[in-house]
């Protein structure tokens, strides 16, 4: 049996769909039939660098978030029937690789979707709510978060009841999982950084305080936030990363406060502390890789309740058209920039050519960075 992938035969070339083997399930896996698939930042620059997936060969995938039906079941499964409606990360391998009709994945890192989540929303929910959660919930460790009891263990809903934190870049889906966790950890007031038109979509998710990043730059974020609140802040998730913003929440973060950033950090030493004993963790948003697995296991097992109690809710998103085929045009606009949607591609809508011009031109050029930061070949380890 084959099926259609989408694929790049080498870095920054453009995607093309192909027909590919269907693999089967080994002892552990489950097979899936993806139903949709969202698309996140990540995707291009695994296309654009060839990042993690150069030392399998090309033709390469993209694609980590993904949600679809079981269609096969491996050795050794327990708990999984065929035709479950699950969402998954993909294992940076290219049978798990979302960007395809059928993939692979550990039975134990897969979530069952409740009825009341759509297809669309459940795509928007491994990574970024991943990234959130580990930030939030991992060790803190260089590759890590800032170590808080999460939700969905025996005493973490609530804990942290009257305790002030701040999430930067609110309306993003990360920092919307993030905003929407840390209220079910019990904190506020939660204060976040979105674009005005985000403010309502920032409260729904349970921000108290929605701060214009356009009105109020950066630099000035920390008196903007003594006026809202004077009590110390001790847990902070920043989901933009840039310098200016990793600075301004590093100065307003408490002595012996926790930081999480989605991006290389530009304020402390990972995994160190400062002199007042403040702390900086970069997340690694792959739930199901090396140290963050036993993680991920209990973190998949516990979002079936928070979704299906309406705690927390799938991203806002938007359907593209042609399924796969719209994928690299989707990427595109995702490249120039989003505003408060994720993504969604439906693949039985496949069809038409595959789109794609000027992916390369909208990459931003910072990105090239990356090829410093991460070897572009094997994954690193954490
Ligand atoms: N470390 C990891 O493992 C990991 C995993 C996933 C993602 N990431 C990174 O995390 C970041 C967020 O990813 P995502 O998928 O959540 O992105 P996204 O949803 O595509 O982000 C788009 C949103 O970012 C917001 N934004 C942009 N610049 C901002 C600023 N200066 N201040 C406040 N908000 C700003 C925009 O808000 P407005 O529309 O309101 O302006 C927009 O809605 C990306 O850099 C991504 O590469 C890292």
């Amino acid at each position: 049996m084959s099926h259609k992938a989408l694929v790049f035969p080498g870095p920054g070339e453009p995607f093309e769909l192909i027909e590919r083997a269907t693999p089967k399930p080994s002892t552990g896996q489950v097979l899936i039939k993806n139903v949709t698939v969202a698309l996140n930042p990540v995707d291009y620059v695994i296309q654009h660098l060839g990042l993690w997936v150069d030392y399998y060969g090309y033709p390469a995938l993209a694609g980590i978030d993904g949600a679809g039906e079981i269609v096969a079941i491996g050795e050794g499964v327990q708990g999984w029937n065929i035709g479950d409606r699950v969402l998954y990360e993909a294992l940076y391998d290219p049978d798990t690789m979302t960007f395809q009709e059928y993939v692979l994945s550990d039975a134990a890192q897969v979530a069952k979707i409740p009825a009341s989540v759509s297809w669309e929303g459940a795509a928007t929910v491994p990574l970024g709510f991943a990234t959130a959660a580990l930030g939030l919930y991992q060790e803190m460790k260089p590759r890590g978060g800032v170590a808080l009891t999460p939700p969905w263990v025996e005493g973490g809903h609530n804990k942290y009841a009257g305790k002030a934190a701040i999430v930067t870049g609110g309306a993003s889906s990360v920092g919307q999982y993030a905003i929407q966790l840390l209220k079910a950890s019990g904190f506020s007031p939660i204060i976040t950084t979105a674009s005005k038109h985000n403010e309502d979509y920032c409260k729904s998710a349970g921000a108290t305080h929605v701060i214009d990043y356009h009105d109020v730059p950066y630099p000035e974020l920390p008196a903007a936030v003594k006026k809202i609140t004077s009590e110390p802040i001790s847990v902070i998730y920043d989901a933009v990363a840039t310098h200016d913003a990793q600075k301004a929440v590093w100065q307003i973060l408490s002595p012996k406060g926790k930081l999480a950033v989605v991006l290389p950090p530009a304020v402390g030493k990972a995994g160190e502390a400062s002199e007042d004993e403040k702390e900086v963790a970069w997340v690694f948003g792959s739930a199901n890789l090396f140290s963050n697995y036993e993680f991920g296991k209990k973190m998949f097992a516990g979002i079936t309740k928070l979704f299906e109690s309406g705690e927390l809710k799938p991203n806002h998103f938007e359907v593209i058209p042609r399924g796969l085929a719209g994928i690299p045009d989707g990427l595109t606009r995702l490249a120039k920039g989003v505003s408060g949607v994720k993504l969604v591609a439906r693949v039985a809508e496949t069809s038409g050519n595959v789109g794609g011009a000027g992916l390369k031109e909208a990459i931003p050029p910072q990105l090239e960075g990356l090829r410093q930061v991460y070897p572009v070949g094997k994954l690193p380890e954490f």
